[in-house]
């Protein structure tokens, strides 16, 4: 049975199949078309749909969601508001006026997904606001970027969205809005009985500790365990494959631990990218920033850094950093736990070093120490919402006017995310200077031979490797300036988009 509650209404359903998205859900069975299907994979936005969850204080959190590779077994216990629950008859939402009055809609198919997206900033913006509608001040750039970035408007253009979202605001506020704002009428999260069983035979599990979970996978051991399922989903919308039996892992409870630990940060493989992202902020700013280019709001509010690990992509962006900064798995199985450094957990492309029982429990981050230095480097084809080409995440520590404990990890250089041991061992105990990194940059090739695919070439991969290890090399010596051959020549060209640092 899900229940849940759509646009404020309550809704139960049973008997629905564990493969079934949200949108799917909408569209088919609740008659509820505003919604819309672009790419059904996560890019485009125009799912885009707001879910609401307790905020632990009795209240609601909105956040925006893909309701393409959404589960709909994730809506137990939420609030659903799509585009149709914005408008009380002729009255518009500030998100809908503000974007009639700015002229930001043409062909209108990305309307719906952009208004919810829009819908979401409000919500959360009276929500951090304690609701004080009079004390707001204008967006940031950079908070419409993290709003917007991950719906795509192909004939509007973004100007009239952006002046939409700065001027919805200044519309009186939906005072329905606080009474949706309230938990207390939604159905429990997670059930009594940990399955949800359908007609025939197919079944959507939600254990709640790990020895729930060991139970389950060993009388299930077809199952597939999903947590965000912004990956696994595809195989449902790309390939067509059926899902009949899904283990859903976030309301393990020793999955969700986020943990400030002396030695360094605990994250349970199902926290969720947007639980992170404050943290990171104060302490890996590096890996935070690259959390803007790796995904959108939409994504980063559903996917878990343990997911991106689990799954073991050679062109996940999560990976190559943990290589960096020499993180620490944590495995669990029935027969206990057991912990390995991330660099050993990669074996070959999309197979890991998890036992047939176990799962990825935890992600350990050992804090930077002082003078430790981390730098992400994502080039892709899109500034944001694309998957990488070559993604380099580099740490050091410089001591004495040289290189100590290099690790220069990379993503989409090889079928596994890798470091580069070769071009390390030629930077170890080096001043940063240009015969070092040329002799790096050289090194490289006896790293990697990488493919060739739609992402860039092997030429183009190897050229790009090389080229942020030289970017690396002008940051270091710019901001030591310790060097006398610190160069004026410009930054280091790159074929793709880098963001600054
Ligand atoms: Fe494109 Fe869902 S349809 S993100
Ligand atoms: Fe046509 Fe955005 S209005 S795609």
């Amino acid at each position: 049975m899900i229940d849940f509650h759509l646009n404020g209404e309550p809704q139960s359903l049973a008997g629905l199949p564990p493969d079934t998205s949200v949108l799917e859900l909408l569209r088919t069975r609740l008659n509820a078309t505003g919604t819309k299907e672009g790419c059904a994979s996560g890019d485009c936005g125009a799912c885009t749909v707001a879910i609401g969850e307790p905020d632990g204080q009795g209240g609601l959190r909105y956040h925006n969601a893909n309701a393409c590779i959404l589960p709909a077994h994730q809506l137990k216990g939420c609030h659903l508001v799509t585009v149709e629950g914005l408008a009380r008859g002729d009255a518009l939402h500030p998100a809908q006026a503000a974007m009639v009055d700015c002229n930001a809609s043409q062909c209108g198919f990305c309307t719906p997904g952009i208004v919810m997206s829009l819908f979401t900033l409000y919500e959360a913006t009276l929500h951090e606001a304690g609701r004080q509608h009079a004390s707001l001040a204008p967006f940031s750039q950079a908070r419409l970027e993290a709003a917007l970035g991950g719906n795509l408007c192909r004939c509007t253009g973004y100007r009239p969205i952006r002046d939409a979202a700065q001027a919805m605001l200044a519309y009186p506020a939906d005072e329905r809005r606080a009474a949706w704002a309230e938990n207390e009428h939604l159905p429990a999260r997670v059930a009594d009985s940990v399955q949800d069983g359908s007609a025939d035979g197919t079944s959507y599990h939600r254990p709640k500790s790990l020895a729930e979970l060991f139970a389950l996978r060993r009388n299930r051991p077809e199952a597939r365990l999903v947590a965000g399922a912004t990956d696994l989903w595809l195989e449902r919308t790309q390939q067509l494959k059926a899902l009949p039996e899904l283990i859903d892992l976030r309301n393990v409870a020793e999955l969700q631990v986020l943990e400030e630990h002396d030695q360094g940060l605990h994250i349970g493989a199902a926290v969720t990218y947007a639980r992170l992202e404050p943290i990171f902020e104060s302490h890996f700013p590096a890996f935070a920033r690259l959390l803007h280019r790796f995904a959108s709001s939409q994504i980063r509010h559903r996917a878990t850094l343990g997911g991106n690990v689990a799954n073991a992509s050679p062109i996940g962006d999560g990976p190559p950093v943990l290589l960096a900064l020499d993180a620490t798995l944590v495995l669990d199985g029935p027969e206990g736990s057991r912990e390995m450094p991330a660099q050993d957990f990669f074996l070959d492309y999309r197979q890991t070093a998890l036992e047939a029982q176990e799962v990825l429990c935890e992600i350990r981050l050992p804090w930077l120490p002082e003078g430790r230095q981390l730098k992400v480097w994502k080039l892709s084809k899109r500034r944001e919402d694309d998957i990488s080409a070559v993604l380099g995440a580099f740490s050091w520590q410089l001591e004495g006017g040289r290189l100590h404990d290099v690790r220069l990890a990379f993503g989409g250089m090889a079928a596994v995310p890798a470091r580069a041991r070769s071009a390390e061992a030629a930077l170890e105990g080096q001043p940063p200077s240009e015969a070092a990194f040329a002799a790096a940059r050289q090194a490289l090739d006896d790293d990697f031979q990488p493919l060739s695919d739609v992402r860039g070439s092997s030429a183009y991969r190897r050229l790009a490797a090389a080229n942020l290890l030289e970017r690396l090399r002008l940051k270091i010596v710019t901001a030591t300036s310790t060097s006398a051959d610190t160069p004026d020549t410009p930054a280091v060209e790159v074929t793709l988009d880098a963001y600054a640092d």
